[in-house]
């Protein structure tokens, strides 16, 4: 079992790690505040898998299933949200508890922070990405059709409660997904997480502690994304861009594994480091099972969706780029010369 505890602007909470700990909330329901009335939010894939048998073990809980998919990421689903939030009773000592992957945990944690101007929020992420990045550090948000995660909100929860030992459902491709930001967190702060006997289900909770440390550390110092939080996009300048022109034929964590091969080659590219510590990225990516090659996309096109990334201060690139292990730097004004030959070497 493994504790951390987040500073965040509203306080302190904890982070509680443990192999079968969903199925040991029943008797831990008082001392975890969940012996109140609470809306468990899943969805039509994990309410008979888990969210059943937690809504029985608690004494006062609602099940509330949403659909399963991004497309559900939507202020509609937000809204149908609010209405059983309603039917169910809840009021402003109740608990939303997001069980599910970061769709799931950015929808309800965004209902949870508006619904009667914010209802207490516990997350219990059930998908590697969700436990190891968006379940960390209070965003939370829906989509909207002009783009993705263009409504949110900062929403700390009251608890994060990891079960590693429901990694066991989640398919191949959705574990190497997660895997992408947990060798991420590995290049920006703790290369142990490069270590392949770490990558087993046997190993899971020490590796989700340590990749959830790193993420921890960042949001504690930077907690509004000022400055430093922005090191978690390494790799993402490039994710998104794959992403939209390939119309999500890419999946994020894979698109993820391309850009991070994208970073290195382009820090290589400009001299930040070595050739030989950008070959050890794409090393990383492959070893995971993740693509290091976006296939036929338009280098051309990828640049252009890379432009308009809002990041890019008045066209002006700007990338997350590696030094070294565990030193990422941000770097503006990258040529376009020098993107577009990093993007040719990506076909295929
Ligand atoms: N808030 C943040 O800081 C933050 C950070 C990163 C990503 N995100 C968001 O997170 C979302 C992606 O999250 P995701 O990758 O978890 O996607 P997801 O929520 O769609 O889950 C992926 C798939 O795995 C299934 N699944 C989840 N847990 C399972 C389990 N234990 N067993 C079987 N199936 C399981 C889900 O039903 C879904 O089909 C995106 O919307 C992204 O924008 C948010
Ligand atoms: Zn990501």
């Amino acid at each position: 079992m493994a504790r951390i505890n987040v500073k965040s602007p509203n306080g302190e909470y904890p982070i509680l790690i443990d192999n079968g700990l969903l199925s040991k909330l029943g008797e831990r329901a008082a001392e975890l505040s969940l012996d109140r009335r609470v809306a468990v939010v899943t969805n039509t894939t994990l309410a008979p898998l888990y969210g059943e048998a937690l809504v029985s073990a608690l004494p006062n809980a609602h099940l509330i299933t949403i659909g399963d998919g991004e497309q559900y990421k939507t202020l509609a689903t937000a809204s149908f949200l609010y209405d059983e939030f309603a039917r169910v009773g809840l009021d402003r000592s109740s608990i939303v508890i997001a069980l599910g992957g970061g769709v799931v945990g950015d929808v309800a944690g965004f209902a949870a922070a508006t619904y009667m101007r914010g209802v207490r929020f516990v997350q219990i992420p059930t998908s590697l990405l969700a436990m190891v990045d968006s379940s960390v550090g209070g965003k939370v948000g829906v989509d909207l059709p002009q783009g993705k995660n263009l409504v949110g909100a900062f929403k700390q929860p009251e608890a994060v409660i990891i079960d590693p030992r429901v990694l066991q459902t989640l398919t191949t491709q959705q574990w190497r997904c997660g895997m992408a930001e947990v060798i991420k967190h590995g290049f920006l702060a703790d290369e142990s997480l490069h270590d392949p006997a770490l990558w087993t289900p046997e190993q899971a909770e020490t590796l989700i502690t340590r990749a959830v440390k790193v993420k921890v550390d960042v949001v504690e110092r930077d907690p509004y994304e000022q400055n430093i939080r922005a090191h978690l996009n390494l790799g993402h300048t490039f994710a998104h861009a794959i992403e939209t022109v390939s119309n999500y034929q890419w999946l994020h964590g894979e698109a993820v594994g391309i850009g991070l091969v994208g970073a290195g080659m382009l820090s290589a590219r400009i001299g930040l480091c070595s050739p030989e510590f950008a070959v050890r990225i794409e090393q990383v990516v492959e070893a995971v099972g993740l693509p290091t090659r976006m296939g036929a996309l338009s280098p051309e096109d990828v640049f252009a969706a890379m432009a308009t990334d809002k990041k890019w201060r008045e066209g002006k690139s700007r990338f997350v780029l590696l030094e070294a292990m565990g030193k990422p730097r941000i770097v503006e004004g990258v040529s376009e010369v020098d993107v577009l030959a990093i993007l040719k070497h990506l076909i295929s």
